[in-house]
């Protein structure tokens, strides 16, 4: 069920595609867990076969000891989506996604590029532009699937569809957390028992700017949401309350499914979390 280069992808999918067998696709760098096990779950319901790809994309790390500190585990991996009913799982190395002479597809990606995650990794989403649009060239998906964990990447991933007009549709996934309440992340491996109690904090924060946005208005909220983590001994680098599509930060009023976004470091690992504040009417 591994497939390490595009000729086995080819050989194992493209008759399965003739066959009108519907192909989900979900790409993670590893180090599975719940969270990534979940977009897995949803894409078998919704697609014949389903394709987990695990490569940890280097393009995407705007700091070399981040990339080096990124967890590899591929054999505990591949024995979760042997056991969690993954088709195939795709491993490339870093020559097989990006070959000598290849060029990556470009995207303008304008504010939802350089908000947030993009200003404080700086090339961080054309890294994931790449990956993503070369990944979506192999595996040829019909669905593919993102977490929303991630809420800035969807943002990008699905201006990128757009742009280059790839015909996969693309599938959200709620936020798998810890009984706790702290997201699930590969990142968490590296924190203690102790650091996730103390990581907490983001998600008590989010939980808190939910509860005052029922009374305030979106600049009370965000500044009562940083004094509230300044409390604690995580060093924080952002906090911002966003338009959910636009990602444009919100001040005097609120708009449906306003999300507020966090990003902090326990210690040298850094951790991001969202949560919408203010529902959608329905
Ligand atoms: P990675 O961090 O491994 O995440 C892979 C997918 O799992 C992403 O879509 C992410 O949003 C989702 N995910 C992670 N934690 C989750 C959680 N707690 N609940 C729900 N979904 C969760 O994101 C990447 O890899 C990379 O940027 C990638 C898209 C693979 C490109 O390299």
């Amino acid at each position: 069920m591994d497939l390490r280069t595009v000729e086995e992808v080819d050989a194992k999918l493209l008759p399965l595609k003739k066959n009108q067998k519907t192909i989900g696709f979900v790409p993670t760098m590893g180090a599975l867990h719940e969270g990534h096990l979940t977009l897995l779950r949803q894409a078998k319901q919704e697609c014949d076969l389903v394709v987990v790809s695990v490569f940890i994309n280097p393009t995407q790390f705007n700091n070399a000891e981040d990339l080096k500190a990124y967890p590899r585990q591929e054999s505990k991996d591949l024995a979760l989506l042997l056991e969690n009913g993954c088709d195939f799982a795709f491993l490339p190395t870093a020559e097989v996604i990006y070959p000598k002479g290849y060029i990556p597809q470009k995207v303008d990606l304008g504010f939802i590029g350089t908000t947030m995650e993009g200003e404080h990794r700086p090339g961080h989403f054309d890294g994931v532009v790449n990956v993503v649009s070369r990944l979506f060239d192999i595996v040829q998906p019909d669905r593919a699937y993102f977490g929303n964990k991630d809420f800035q990447q969807v943002a990008v991933i699905k201006k990128m569809q757009k742009q280059l007009k790839k015909a996969v549709e693309i599938r959200t996934v709620d936020t798998k957390r810890e009984s706790s309440g702290l997201a699930l992340s590969s990142r968490n491996i590296r924190l203690s028992e102790a650091e996730k109690e103390k990581a907490l904090i983001i998600y008590k924060t989010l939980n808190k700017g939910k509860e005052w946005a029922e009374q305030y208005a979106p600049f009370i909220v965000l500044q009562k949401m940083i004094d509230y983590f300044n409390e604690s001994e995580l060093e924080l680098e952002y906090i911002t309350i966003v338009h959910p599509e636009t990602l444009q930060p919100l001040n005097q009023y609120w708009e449906p499914n306003a999300t507020a976004c966090v990003a902090a470091y326990c210690k040298d690992v850094r951790l991001i979390d969202n949560m919408v504040l203010v529902a959608e009417k329905s």
